[in-house]
């Protein structure tokens, strides 16, 4: 049983983390401050890149130990133009998503109060998804090789793992998910006719389970075709589950359709309660942007939505979401990728102010 003080996790990480997870702590401290029953313990680890210049490790070797206290955490993003991509993700990012098996990305993309969707004429009823990203496995695990290293017949493995647990588990996320969602759709996407083996027996898992899930409305898209659909038609996707690499790809898409990477969030999601998940904006380092206070912090702002929400703190949670969307409808103080002027402290203090 939780206390009702929460103990949170803040790993800032690189680029515009900081910035980012600064306002986000600041927000989070002004709830507290409104709910005099509700503590909070922000507890910061200086992990990253920085970190891996000075020792060789982006994170310490007893790392999940150190996570493993807390009810969540809350992340900004690694990723340094100094440092291999491949090193400051597997070193960070993917070490602890896999290490504490959170193994469902949720990323929910909707169309916010007074922002502007490229996609012309549509409401913000037509754009509300969640896409469901396979997070332990698939085209991310890992598993792969090179050989013949430097030779003319160097051969380079990255071999997509699929489990049957797994898939399992993930399928029947996603349709509890759509089950709690008032329209209760599930759209799986697969690329089964290409990939033989491991995307058929996705496909046979999902049947697998769907039966138990009747009152679930579900289709089947595959990949490439469901890029259209996104586009061409919004209002007839609810959520989605996709394989690791197929939801990085789509959850970019969604986020632009929804008006900016800025506002995007993500949960990465251990269900047992008595593992921290992870939450953190998706837009990454943004290392042009670094330094210049004009990060977007609402991506992290919508994160601890999802992160309240997952700690079952509903009040607080819509709380700070009604306070976004005020924020973004009255849409006089946004950042420069929303079109506005002003900086992430100025978004941060506005929004303390509409909550
Ligand atoms: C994301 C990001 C990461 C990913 C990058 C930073 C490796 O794009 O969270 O979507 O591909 O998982
Ligand atoms: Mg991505």
């Amino acid at each position: 049983m939780r206390s009702n003080t929460l103990r949170i996790a803040a790993i800032p990480g690189d680029g515009i983390g900081a910035e980012v997870i600064g306002a986000g702590c600041r927000v989070l401290e002004a709830l507290a401050a409104a709910h005099p029953d509700l503590g909070i313990d922000i507890e910061r680890f200086d992990w990253g890149s920085e970190r891996y210049l000075a020792t060789g490790a982006m994170m310490p070797a007893d790392g999940l130990d150190a996570l493993r206290g807390h009810d969540a955490i809350l992340f900004g993003s690694a990723g340094d133009p100094r440092v291999p991509d491949h090193i400051s993700l597997w070193g960070l990012r993917l070490a602890i998503c896999q290490g504490l098996d959170q193994y469902a990305n949720v990323r929910p993309a909707r169309l916010l109060p007074g922002i502007r969707s490229p996609l012309a004429d549509v409401t913000p009823e037509a754009l509300d998804w969640v896409i469901v990203r396979e997070n332990s496995e698939g085209e991310y695990s890992g598993a792969g090789g090179r050989v013949h290293r430097g030779f003319p017949h160097e051969v380079g493995l990255d071999v997509s793992v699929m489990t049957r647990t797994g898939v399992e588990r993930i399928m029947r996320f996603a349709l509890e998910l759509a089950r709690s969602r008032p329209r209760k759709k599930l759209t799986v996407v697969t690329k089964s006719n290409a990939q033989r083996h491991a995307m058929v027996m996705w496909d046979e898992v999902f049947q697998a389970v769907r039966d138990e899930y009747r009152d679930v409305e579900c289709d089947r898209m595959l990949v490439d075709a469901m890029t259209t659909r996104m586009v061409l038609k919004p209002e007839s996707i609810d959520v989605v589950v996709a394989s690791n690499l197929h939801a990085d790809i789509l959850s970019d898409l969604a986020a632009a359709l929804t008006g900016s990477l800025g506002i995007a969030p993500t949960g990465n999601i251990n269900p047992d309660p008595a593992i921290p998940s992870m939450f953190e904006p998706i837009h990454g380092s943004a290392f042009d942007i670094m330094g210049k206070g004009v990060a977007n912090p609402i991506g992290t702002f919508w994160s601890i939505v999802m992160m309240l929400d997952h700690l079952g703190l509903k009040d607080a949670s819509a709380e700070l979401m009604a306070a976004i969307e005020r924020l973004t409808a009255s849409g006089k103080t946004l950042t420069p990728d929303l079109g506005g002027s002003a900086g992430t402290e100025a978004v941060t203090d506005a929004l303390i102010k509409a909550l």
